[in-house]
């Protein structure tokens, strides 16, 4: 029987390994959004499997949600709007996104070692997957086939300032 610890190491290690199959491809900004999606996993696989190490995470996780959510809503999303073939995919982000947020804010409110707080961290990392899933398999690559590898790259450095400023602010 492998011990949670061995556990929580072989998920963290097979979700690297998926995270680097994901990544091939993306560009710029592109691959800066997937590379976090990549960090707010690990965070979220280690807190699912140590509930003494909640109190401690959650701030960090929190923090990094939701600089990656503001940081694509202020810098990303409205880049798509740009594009006709891209506006419906910013319509549908902005829709999941508000439903994470709300996920996030009611946990704030709770006691992270909890099991009303657990019970909301498995529907956060449910949500978290999702968006994962549908950003880096439909709307980043169609996102980067649009408007070109050029801009992808351009956008990375505003997008990493937006993130850096919000998440500086919440922790
Ligand atoms: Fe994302």
């Amino acid at each position: 029987m492998p011990n949670p610890l061995d556990q929580m190491i072989s998920k963290g290690a097979g979700l690297a390994h998926e995270v680097k199959a994901r990544l091939a491809g993306l560009v710029g900004v592109f691959e800066a959004l997937a590379e976090q999606h990549g960090e707010a996993g690990a965070l979220l696989v280690r807190a699912q499997a140590d509930v003494d190490k909640r109190a401690e995470l959650w701030p960090t996780i929190r923090a990094s949600l939701r600089a990656h959510e503001k940081g694509e809503l202020a810098e990303v999303y409205p880049v798509f709007r740009e594009y006709p073939e891209l506006v419906a995919l910013a319509d549908q982000h902005e829709k999941e996104a508000s439903e994470l947020s709300i996920t996030i804010d009611q946990m704030d409110a709770m006691e992270p070692a909890g099991a009303q707080f657990g019970a909301l961290l498995d529907r956060l990392v449910t949500l978290v997957e999702a968006h994962v899933v549908e950003e880096e398999q439909q709307i980043f690559p169609k996102g980067q086939a649009v408007m070109g590898d050029a801009r992808a790259k351009e956008l990375a450095p505003r997008f990493a300032a937006t993130a850096k400023k919000v998440k500086q602010s919440d922790l």
